[in-house]
C-alpha cells in the first residue's frame, strides 16, 4: 500500500465540500488520513450529518465536550444491541451477540458489577508479579541488531499472555484467543483474517463451544478469581443463553486485547515520532507514569463508539431525532486544542494526562483501564532496563479499520542490550 503525502491530504481534507465529509472509511485509518477530516469538522461541522454509502444516516460527533455530553447521557442515547449496539459497522442478524457493553440499564449494570472484581486493587496487586515476570521473559526473548516485527512479538504475545491469565485459559492454545479477538472485531472489508461472515460465524462458533466446556468444568467447581468462574457462579450471569454468553465472552476477549495491543504498539511508534519525547523518558524513567495514559490518549485504540438516540435532543446547534445514530470519534476529541492543550503533540509529562477520552465516560467506561495502565506501566519499565532505545525502521501498516485503531505490524530494531532485567523471584507463577 503506498504511503499519502499528508500535505497533499491535509489539503485535499479543507478543499472537499463539507457535505461530503464520511469519516467512516476504513482506508483513511489505514493511511493514517482521518485526522486531516476531524480537524476540518472540528472547526467547521462538530456535529455533522452524514449519509453514508456503507452504513446509512449517522450524526459525526468530533469534540471533546460534546462526546462528553453524548457519552454521560444514557437516558438518552442507547447502547441497546438490538437498536444498532456500540458500533458503526452492524453484524448481520445471526451475529447479534448481547453483551453488557451494549446493553442499557438496569441488565448492563447487574452484569457489569459480576465482573468488575477482577480488576479490583486487591487482584491488579496479584497480577501485576505475573504480568512483570511474563513481559520480562518476552523482552529477553527479543533480538538485539536485527529486524523483526513488534506487533506479534510483544504487542500480541503479551496481551495474549494476560488474557489467558484473566479467563485462566489453557496457556499452550492462547493464540486462540487472538484468532478470536480479531475474528470479533474484522469484517470481510478489512485487511484482517476475516475473509467472509460465514467463516467469522464459523469460527466464533468454536470459540462458544470451547469457552463453554471451560465454563461446563468451572460452574460445577468451588468459584475462583477468573472471570469464567465469575461468569458462571453470579446469578447475574449464571443463566445466560448461549447467544448471551458468546457476546460476554468476546466482550472481555476484544476488551483485553485489542486494545492494549495496539497501545503498546503506538506507544512505540509515537516515542519514535518525537524522539525528544523518548530522551525525556530514557533520562527518567520515573516518567512512565505520565508516558502511558499519554500513550492511551495518542493511540486512542477504539476510534468510536456509536450510540441510537431514545429520543429527540440538542447537540451544539443540531437537533437528534429518536432512532438517529450518533457516532463519538474518541479519536477526534483526543484531538480537541480547546479541550486538550497541544492535542496534537506527544508530550509525556503532561499535568493531566489522564484527561482524555479513550476509556469513554459514563457508566459504560472502561472496566479494564487500570489493568490496561497497568501492562503498559510494567512492559516500559521493563523495557527502559533492558533497551536504551527501540527504533522504528519502517512503516507500520495500519488496521483498515474504524473502530479498531491500531496495527498490523511495526517493523523495528533493537541497536543494543544494557541489561537483562531481575531474575523472576523464587515461587512466581509462570
Ligand atoms: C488501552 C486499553 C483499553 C481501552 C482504550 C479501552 C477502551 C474502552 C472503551 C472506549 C469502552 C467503552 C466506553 C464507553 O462506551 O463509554 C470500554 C469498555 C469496556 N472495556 Fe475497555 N479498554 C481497554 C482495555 C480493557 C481491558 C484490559 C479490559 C479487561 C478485561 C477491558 C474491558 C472492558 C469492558 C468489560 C467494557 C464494557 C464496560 C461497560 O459497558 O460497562 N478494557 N473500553
Amino acid at each position: 500500500m503506498p504511503a499519502k503525502d499528508p500535505v497533499v491530504e491535509r489539503e485535499r481534507a479543507w478543499q472537499v465540500p463539507l457535505e461530503q465529509i464520511d469519516p467512516s472509511k476504513g482506508w483513511m485509518f489505514e493511511h493514517d488520513t482521518v485526522g486531516f477530516y476531524f480537524e476540518r469538522l472540528r472547526a467547521e461541522d462538530p456535529v455533522h450529518h452524514v449519509v453514508s454509502k456503507r452504513y446509512g444516516p449517522y450524526w459525526s460527533v468530533t469534540r471533546y465536550q460534546d462526546i462528553m455530553a453524548v457519552d454521560t447521557d444514557h437516558a438518552t442515547y442507547s447502547s441497546d444491541a438490538h437498536r444498532g449496539g456500540i458500533a458503526l459497522s452492524e453484524r448481520p442478524a445471526p451475529e447479534v451477540f448481547p453483551s453488557f457493553i451494549a446493553m442499557d440499564p438496569p441488565k448492563h449494570d447487574e452484569q457489569r458489577k459480576t465482573v468488575s472484581p477482577i480488576v479490583a486493587p486487591a487482584n491488579l496487586a496479584r497480577l501485576e508479579g505475573t504480568i512483570r515476570e511474563r513481559a520480562g521473559r518476552i523482552l529477553d526473548g527479543l533480538p538485539v541488531g536485527e529486524p523483526f516485527d513488534w506487533v506479534p512479538r510483544v504487542s500480541i504475545e503479551l496481551t495474549t499472555q494476560m488474557l489467558a491469565t484473566l479467563f485462566d485459559f489453557p496457556f499452550e492454545d492462547r493464540r486462540l484467543l487472538t484468532r478470536w479477538s480479531d475474528m470479533a472485531t474484522g469484517d470481510p472489508d478489512g485487511n484482517g483474517p476475516v475473509t467472509s461472515w460465514e467463516q467469522r460465524l464459523a469460527e466464533l462458533g468454536q470459540c462458544r463451544d470451547y469457552f463453554t466446556r471451560l465454563w461446563n468444568q468451572r460452574v460445577n467447581a468451588e468459584p475462583k478469581p477468573d472471570l469464567i468462574s465469575m461468569l458462571a457462579h453470579a446469578p447475574a450471569t449464571r443463566h445466560m443463553g448461549p447467544d448471551e454468553f458468546l457476546g460476554n465472552l468476546i466482550l472481555l476477549i476484544v476488551g483485553g486485547n485489542d486494545t492494549t495491543r495496539n497501545s503498546i504498539s503506538g506507544g512505540l511508534l509515537a516515542l519514535n515520532r518525537f524522539p525528544a519525547e523518548y530522551d525525556k523518558l530514557r533520562a527518567n524513567p520515573a516518567l512512565v507514569a505520565s508516558l502511558v495514559p499519554e500513550i492511551i490518549r495518542w493511540q486512542t485504540p477504539l476510534a468510536h463508539m456509536r450510540r441510537t438516540a431514545l429520543r429527540d435532543a440538542t447537540l451544539g446547534s443540531k437537533t437528534i431525532r429518536a432512532g438517529d445514530k450518533v457516532v463519538m470519534w474518541y479519536l477526534s476529541g483526543n484531538r480537541d486544542g480547546s479541550a486538550i492543550e497541544r492535542a496534537d503533540e506527544f508530550v509525556i509529562d503532561r499535568a493531566r494526562p489522564r484527561q482524555h477520552l479513550s476509556f469513554g465516560f459514563g457508566i459504560h467506561r472502561c472496566v479494564g483501564n487500570r489493568l490496561a495502565e497497568l501492562q503498559l506501566t510494567v512492559l516500559w519499565q521493563e523495557i527502559l532496563k533492558r533497551f536504551p532505545r527501540i527504533e522504528v525502521v519502517g512503516e507500520p501498516v495500519r488496521t483498515k479499520s474504524n473502530f479498531v485503531h491500531g496495527f498490523v505490524s511495526l517493523p523495528v530494531v533493537i541497536p543494543e542490550r544494557v541489561g537483562w532485567g531481575l531474575p523472576p523471584a523464587a515461587g512466581a507463577p509462570s
